[in-house]
């Protein structure tokens, strides 16, 4: 799930942001930081959303392959992050399969979570699981950063219950409600690029599973972090948001800030 608020419509941390200005043809200056920093990423992730930052990362990549030489910086590992799959092929819309947890300390499913938290870090995202880079496996990554929520209104905040947690990897995941009670808010997905919707999330949840080492975990959520929690599980059965948003909400990032159509219920708790 994409780290999300109402005015920086895709979190960029501050040295990302700054090199996206830096390399932007934006006339925002940096002096009329932070507000014009988020309105220039905005209107650079808004406006050129897709082409902006694919030319970023990739003129970025070029740049290091480039200097790599003699600057030292030919990191393969870093060069050779997956990419995150994007709606419409299959292992995004079909169940994943569990993993088998003699399997979880191997090589390979290490390697898998490790690229994970990567890619969640480099997009950036408060969630992510596993189909999202291509792997048909039951492994969720999420965390929230206090860094992430400061550039969220207060009144959102407050609102949606968004409060930073400590990374947490899931394996096998399963997820009950622990109360009835439910909230309505946009959300986006990293999949889903340039979009969000509303969805009804339930706003108590555990989550049982397994962590890493393969011991069992119990996960107690709730607010924005029982919200990614319920966005990430979904994944794992094939569930993207937008399968189950409120219909008639559906919109561009540009577009967050339009009024709901008459007749779509109202966001916050119920
Ligand atoms: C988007 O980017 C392309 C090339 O990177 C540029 O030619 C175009 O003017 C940009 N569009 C907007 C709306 O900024
Ligand atoms: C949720 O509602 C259902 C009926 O609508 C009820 O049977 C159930 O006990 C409720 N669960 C909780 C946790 O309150
Ligand atoms: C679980 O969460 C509820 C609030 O949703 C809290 O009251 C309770 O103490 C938590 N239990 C544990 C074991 O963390």
């Amino acid at each position: 799930m994409e780290a999300l608020h109402r005015l920086s419509f895709r979190l960029l941390p501050i040295s990302l942001a700054e090199r996206c200005l830096l390399t932007a043809s934006t006339t925002t200056t940096l002096s009329h930081a932070p507000t014009s920093l988020f309105k220039a990423a905005n209107s650079l992730f808004n406006g050129n959303l897709t082409t902006t930052s694919k030319s970023f990362s990739s003129a970025s990549t070029r740049r290091v392959a480039k200097a790599g030489w003699f600057l030292g910086l030919g990191d393969n590992k870093k060069l050779s992050l997956p990419d995150i799959v994007k709606a419409g092929d299959p292992v995004l819309h079909e169940p994943a399969q569990e993993v088998n947890p003699d399997e979880i300390r191997s090589e390979r499913i290490q390697k898998i979570i490790d690229d994970m938290i990567k890619v969640m870090r480099k997009a950036p995202g408060v969630g992510l699981a596993a189909p999202q880079i291509g792997i048909p496996l039951r492994i969720i990554v999420l965390e929230d950063t206090t860094e992430y929520i400061s550039y969220a209104p207060k009144e959102e905040i407050k609102a949606q219950d968004r409060r930073p947690f400590d990374l947490l990897v899931i394996l096998n995941p399963k997820l009950e409600k622990r109360s009835n009670k439910t909230a309505l808010f946009f959300e986006g997905c990293l999949s889903v690029d340039g979009f969000r919707a509303v969805v009804e999330r339930y706003l108590d949840v555990e989550v049982t599973g397994l962590d890493r080492n393969g011991e069992a975990i119990k996960i107690n959520a709730s607010g924005w972090q029982a919200r990614i929690l319920q966005h990430e599980c979904d994944h794992l059965d094939g569930t993207v948001y937008v399968d189950k948003m409120v219909p008639r909400t559906f919109r561009t990032v540009e577009n967050l800030d339009l009024p709901l159509a008459q007749g779509c219920p109202k966001l916050g708790p119920r």
